[in-house]
């Protein structure tokens, strides 16, 4: 049993039952017809991959770097057996790999930083410290190799694998982990709990002895929710992103899953934004608030009662709370950009975002809204985004965004949010309040239920999977999400008419999690997801993995027809691993540890050893194998 389950209930574990709560009341009946056999939708499925292989060499160009020579099987790696976890204070890796701690929450990453915070249990760090250092709840991440700007190859091979700027999102720390009790007592607690949210854009360098170290930049910051950001897109200048006392666009929160762009952005992605606000006089939510889970205490965090932002009966501050739930552009390159929120992406509970280039160099972003019965979105851009870019447009702000309806005999139609459409437009006054209410959109065009869709990613033939959480929820079977209840999760892939630019696709289940129960390589709840060029697909697990398991991080061999995880990294006591991003050459693996001991020092005290008394510290792992070889072989 995972020790997950026999903690106190905090506010990181009121985050994961708030996720839960569905606000979805629709009515949009999950399919009730009898799940088909798996085979006809991989025959399906097989059908198009192998048209769409023969035109779209997706492989060929990501190949740059690593070709394997002499490689038996593409997944080939000692998996970490149940037995070999003894120890979770401790992270249990493969024996074939190794890993080092980069980034704990407290390391000093801006200019002028000096103090670091290393889990003294008696103090926290100020808030004007922490607003200069990483900070907790370490999730989605990506690398950005020096040079990396419009995919020009940097010639010096070396530099590009051991130098860039990782930009790591800041999700959450529960007020227990960041301030040492469970409420703020004045605004400088809060703003302390503010700069542990956000996202990090550090530069991180390896020494020539092997280790990854963080190294002085000028584009080096800390984005937290009171950074200065910018909108943009379609509802840029709504009516609905002012308030009334006119204070300029603020800040980032409950930074989930991430995304990059071809262009070299990074993309952070708004989740439970709802648990941050609440109310300190009356409140009585509209249908669109209840829809997007607003309520009088959110999740606990107490912001609201020493600062009126995020107060949702301070009249001056009506529609502060439409500002959050989009997706994020940030420039690792430049330390003084603004963070843009791009509108023409919706907004809901966003999870992570995967993009994927079709031949003619337009682009389909694929993102899932992570709450129970919620949906699966595509955002494709009316231009190529270089013709974009060099039209000084965002390839981001003109498209069309679309919402997944999976029909059960295996295919599905992309249904547009378009106020163009009479159904949306006897709903809404524009296209801006159908983005910002997108969740209402789709529920109206008949969106497809899900079973709390999280990470999305691209496959090595364009083909994208989306990780199921769970939906303990279900009381019914559906196509798509066959298990009811679901409590184990599963994973679901699609594949797009058109290169990524149709309004059809087809889909099958890669696999129930709870199929693996009872095996040696058992998972459930996948989240995190990355896949590789060659066919892996590496999934990091959030909930209590059975058998005595920590979280975890697998791998999956794609090119196979029968899916089989192997355990590459097993987490610590009450964790979750999540994040995963990779340098060029795939040779170095970066994974986030988040949340460990869900704050407590009881069972860990990680990265410190186990002493029962030094506060863990979300951290990222850098992973490599210890052959030198490609991550995940
Ligand atoms: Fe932040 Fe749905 O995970
Ligand atoms: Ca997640
Ligand atoms: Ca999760």
């Amino acid at each position: 049993m995972s020790t997950k389950k026999e903690t106190i209930k905090d506010n990181s574990q009121l985050h994961d039952e708030i996720e839960d709560i569905p606000s979805n009341t629709s009515g949009n009946t999950p399919f009730a017809s009898v799940l088909e056999t798996n085979m006809s939708r991989r025959n399906i499925m097989k059908g198009s991959l192998g048209v769409a292989a023969a035109s779209f060499l997706a492989p060929a160009a990501h190949a740059g770097w690593g070709w394997e020579w002499g490689r038996r099987e593409l997944v080939d790696f000692r998996p970490v057996a149940i037995d070999d976890v003894v120890d979770t204070s401790m992270p249990t890796i493969s024996d074939d790999y190794e890993y080092q701690i980069l980034i704990p929450w407290g390391t000093p990453i801006e200019p002028g930083a000096t103090q670091a915070y290393t889990g003294d249990p008696d103090t926290r760090p100020t808030s004007a410290q922490a607003a200069l250092q990483t900070g907790l709840g370490h999730d989605g991440m990506w690398f950005f190799p020096v040079s990396s700007r419009f995919g020009h190859h940097d010639s010096a091979f070396y530099r590009r694998n051991n130098e860039g700027m990782l930009c790591v999102n800041h999700e959450y720390g529960n007020n227990s982990h960041a301030l040492g009790k469970d409420a703020p007592e004045n605004l400088e607690d809060v703003r302390l709990s503010q700069n542990i949210h956000g996202v990090s854009v550090v530069k991180i360098k390896r020494s020539l002895r092997g280790d990854w170290r963080v190294i002085s930049s000028n584009h080096s910051r800390r984005i937290t929710v009171n950074t200065p950001v910018a909108f943009s897109g379609p509802a840029a200048d709504s009516e609905l992103l002012q308030n009334p006392n006119g204070n300029i666009p603020l800040g980032t929160v409950n930074n989930c899953g991430s995304g990059a762009t071809p262009w070299g952005t990074y993309l952070t992605c708004e989740e439970n934004f709802n648990g941050y606000f609440g109310a300190t006089g009356e409140f009585f939510s509209t249908a669109e608030q209840e829809r997007y889970g607003f309520s009088n205490n959110g999740f606990g965090y107490g912001w609201h009662h020493f600062d009126k932002r995020f107060d949702l009966s301070d009249p001056d501050y009506v529609n502060e709370q439409n500002r959050f739930g989009w997706i994020v552009e940030i420039d690792p390159f430049d330390g003084t950009q603004k963070p843009v929120k791009r509108t023409a992406l919706g907004r809901f509970k966003h999870e992570a975002i995967a993009i994927a280039e079709s031949h003619n160099g337009r682009i389909a972003a694929y993102m899932g809204d992570d709450q129970r019965f919620d949906y699966c979105y595509k955002y494709v851009s009316n231009k190529s985004w270089r013709q974009a870019i060099s039209d000084r447009e965002s390839p981001l702000d003109n498209g069309s965004l679309y919402v997944a309806k999976f029909n059960d005999d295996g295919t599905g139609e992309w249904l547009e949010l378009t106020i163009d459409n009479p159904v949306l437009a006897s709903r809404f006054n524009s296209q801006a309040e159908v983005l910002i209410y997108a969740r209402i959109a789709s529920d109206l065009l008949g969106a497809t239920p899900m079973d709390r869709p999280e990470w999305t990613t691209i496959g090595k033939d364009g083909e994208v999977f989306w990780t199921c959480t769970n939906n303990s929820n279900r009381t019914e079977s559906a196509a798509a999400n066959p298990e009811a209840p679901n409590n184990d999760g599963h994973i679901i892939r699609t594949r797009d008419a058109d290169d990524h630019l149709g309004t059809t696709f087809v889909w099958d289940i890669y696999i129930l999690a709870s199929s693996t129960r009872g095996a040696e390589n058992v998972f459930t709840d996948p989240d995190a997801a990355w896949a590789d060029p060659y066919g892996r697909l590496f999934i990091g697990t959030d909930g209590g993995q059975p058998d005595g398991l920590q979280d975890q991080l697998v791998v999956f061999d794609t090119t196979k027809e029968v899916p089989e995880p192997k355990r590459l990294l097993v987490g610590v006591s009450s964790d979750e691993i999540t994040g995963f991003t990779i340098t060029p050459d795939q040779r170095t693996a970066f994974v986030n540890i988040q949340h460990p001991g869900n704050g407590s020092p009881r069972d860990t005290n990680f990265p410190a050893p186990y002493d029962g008394s030094t506060i863990p510290r979300d951290c990222t792992l850098v992973i490599t194998r210890k052959n030198g070889g490609i991550i995940g072989s």
